[in-house]
């Protein structure tokens, strides 16, 4: 069975499969259940200042999308920070992390954008023997009109700053857990790192109204006749996520800044694809709060099975796949493909043939007697067919090689080639 376990910024954990916080995290029985169930580390629910905890709403917090079998794909949440009493929380963890020597403790925090309110926590959490902290920038709805959360995480400047200050004042590890609400994340990514983090985590959620109530006409989850925005997560966000994780893995400024991957994971499929693109590890909460903690079980089996596979150690994995994503005028103009039928696994739908004869490239042949076949000479290998089609692997995209004819051009298969050099790019025509 292959080594999972991790050192993330010093932070030593058994596998790479944290709880990221939230209510999974929220509360010492959680967390010592999670531990048994395997989880390799958690961070802990965010803690707030001292004094009269938040309060949270008292009616629905959480809106749903489903897919056709009901499967949540996508959680949308109004919860704010904990709202348990902060010396309690401590108190907890400084326990839990005595019991629990072996796995990761992370603190996330989140108070206002004064020095002194974060020196005040930080010490305070310091004396817990927590393993590191994370800096909740990230909160889309509560704290960031009071100007915490995504308020600071939306604002590179306020990140530097915060982090500094963190840094300054802890001999702690810090995570910076960004918000995927703005334009380029690779401006707080770097700004973190400005700020001296160690590492940042994301992503955060997503700002989103999940659904629309027709009969009461408000937003769900509806409170009294109003709703109003929440943070998104669960397998929806994933490739958000993966975007995300990507960009500031490849950016040359931050490419050697740790991550940790969040967003969606819900199998040992998805904690890898997110190493694969320079996660050092991942965080979890939607899948637990839909599945209970043992879902971790399948992760670690699932990995390290995937790991044994390939002959492969964890940290062989860990951005493995980041020197293959590029930019799109990088890409191979002269890589063809045609899209293929099985005949035998075909069950004559007909999803194939609607969406390319009515959106695509009319490439789809429907005979009389309902087979479908494709039209080599007008298919631009879009793809199209292959995502509709409710049968896996029944139609496969098939690879032309190099010197192969390609029927719809009627041209061989020239060597790569691509965007920059190609004689359409007015840059190109310019240059010469
Ligand atoms: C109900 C709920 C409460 C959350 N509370 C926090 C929080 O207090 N602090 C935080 O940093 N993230 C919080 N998150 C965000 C998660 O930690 C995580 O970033 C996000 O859910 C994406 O991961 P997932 O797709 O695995 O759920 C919360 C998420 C949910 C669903
Ligand atoms: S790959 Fe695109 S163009 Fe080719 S058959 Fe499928 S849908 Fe049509
Ligand atoms: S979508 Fe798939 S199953 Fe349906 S007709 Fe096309 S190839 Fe056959």
């Amino acid at each position: 069975m292959a080594d999972l376990s991790t050192s993330f910024v010093g932070i030593k954990s058994p596998n790479p499969f944290w709880l990221a916080s939230a209510p999974p995290t929220d509360k010492a029985y959680n967390v010592v259940r999670a531990y048994k169930a395997g989880w390799g580390g958690v961070v802990w629910k965010t803690l707030g200042e001292d004094g009269p905890p938040v309060v949270n709403v008292n009616g629905p917090r959480y809106g749903a999308v489903w897919g056709a079998d009901r499967r949540l794909l996508g959680l949308n949440n109004i919860e704010l920070i904990t709202d348990r009493p902060l010396e309690v929380n401590l108190r907890e963890i400084k326990q839990v992390k005595r019991d629990w020597k072996d796995r990761a403790l992370v603190v996330s925090l989140m108070v206002p954008c004064t020095e002194d309110a974060w020196k005040a926590i930080l010490k305070r959490v310091e004396e817990t023997d927590a393993d590191g902290i994370e800096l909740n920038f990230g909160c889309p709805h509560g704290m960031a009109e009071r100007g915490m959360g995504s308020a600071v995480g939306q604002v590179p400047e306020y990140i530097e700053m915060v982090t500094r200050w963190c840094k300054e004042n802890t001999r702690m590890p810090v995570i910076v857990k960004l918000t995927p609400n703005i334009a380029d994340i690779r401006k707080p990514a770097e700004a973190a790192l400005r700020g001296g983090a160690d590492a940042v985590s994301l992503i955060n959620t997503v700002n989103s109204i999940t659904s629309v109530d027709l009969d009461r006409f408000a937003p769900e989850p509806t409170l009294d006749g109003k709703g109003t925005h929440g943070g998104y997560c669960g397998p929806a966000v994933k490739p958000i996520a993966l975007n995300m994780v990507a960009e500031i893995a490849r950016n040359p400024a931050t490419r050697d800044l740790p991550i940790s991957g969040i967003g969606g994971v819900t199998t040992w499929r998805d904690a890898a694809e997110f190493m694969a693109l320079g996660a050092g590890n991942v965080q979890v909460c939607t899948a637990a709060m839909t599945y209970g903690f043992k879902v971790v079980e399948e992760m670690i089996s699932g990995l390290s099975q995937y790991l044994d596979e390939k002959a492969m150690t964890l940290p062989d994995l860990v951005g493995r796949a980041v020197p293959n994503v590029t930019d799109w005028q990088y890409l191979n103009l002269n890589y063809v493909t045609k899209a293929v039928i099985n005949q035998d696994d075909c069950i004559k739908c007909g999803r194939c043939y609607a969406a390319c004869e009515d959106t695509s490239h009319q490439a789809i042949d429907m005979s009389a007697d309902r087979v479908f076949s494709v039209k080599e000479e007008e298919c631009v290998a879009c793809n199209l067919c292959v995502d509709v089609c409710p049968v896996e692997n029944c139609i496969t995209m098939r690879e032309l090689a190099p010197g192969e004819v390609d029927k719809r051009t009627g041209k061989p298969v020239a060597p790569y080639a691509n965007w920059t050099t190609h004689p359409n790019n007015p840059s190109v025509s310019a240059a010469e």
